[in-house]
């Protein structure tokens, strides 16, 4: 599945540079994708002209084993994929203000939009990225009249930090094409409670999944 769905990421990152001479792609953070991301890092891709932004991140230094920056460091940001440009969603401050949001705003001014490829996960409580269920700051983050391309969302007991910033709904539906890459049956469970739930407050994937403007694939494995 991760070879199947490397090489159509690859695919239409190099038929984006082909037509507008750069690209870009925001990835998920998580478990999920580390051995997509190991196989797409040396895909030929012109990556040189590709724009790469994690779709979320907790809110720890760079270097802990919990920060989405490491970990697609580690897995993507490697062989041939090393030559792309990385936008990073962390700051040095120590906690998340409104100011270093808008820093990484400003940031993120650079990247080529909308993006050519989304991948994103979920978790068995139908989060995404770190749009999670009720969480302080996720209407906020969930609002498509919110023009920002980033949120900071507090949600407790979440993975790695209960601070989180993440790109907003109508930052990841500005792009192209969504791939929902997710395993195991909790999680086959959980996207079938999503695809039944209207309110994006109490499962925010269906806020992806339930749009008709952005082609989404989900790629499922047991
Ligand atoms: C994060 C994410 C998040 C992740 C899901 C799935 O920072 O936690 O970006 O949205 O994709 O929680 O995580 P796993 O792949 O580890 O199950």
């Amino acid at each position: 599945m991760n070879r199947v769905l490397a090489d159509e990421i690859a695919k239409r990152l190099k038929q984006a540079v082909d037509k507008h001479g750069r690209a870009s792609i925001a990835v998920s953070g998580g478990t999920t994708p580390i051995s997509l991301y190991d196989q797409l890092s040396d895909a030929a891709v012109p990556w040189e002209h590709v724009w790469i932004v994690p779709s979320d991140e907790r809110w720890v230094p760079t270097d802990s084993e919990a920060s989405n920056e490491h970990m697609i460091h580690t897995h993507l940001l490697k062989n041939r994929a090393a030559r792309a440009h990385f936008v990073s969603l962390k700051s040095e401050d120590e906690s998340l203000t409104e100011e270093a949001l808008q820093d990484i705003e400003g940031g993120l001014e650079k990247v080529p939009l909308p993006f050519d490829v989304v991948i994103l996960g979920m978790g068995s409580d139908m989060h995404t990225a770190s749009l999670f269920p009720n969480a302080q700051g996720v209407d906020r983050a969930l609002d498509l009249t919110n023009q920002a391309h980033v949120a900071s969302v507090y949600a407790p007991g979440a993975e790695g930090s209960s601070s989180r910033i993440t790109l907003t709904l109508s930052a990841l539906l500005a792009s192209r094409f969504i791939v929902l890459l997710i395993q195991g049956d909790k999680k086959a469970t959980a996207l079938r409670k999503a695809l039944a739930t209207e309110s994006a407050m109490v499962a925010p994937i269906s806020g992806i999944l339930r749009q008709g403007s952005v082609q989404v694939e989900v790629f499922w494995a047991p």
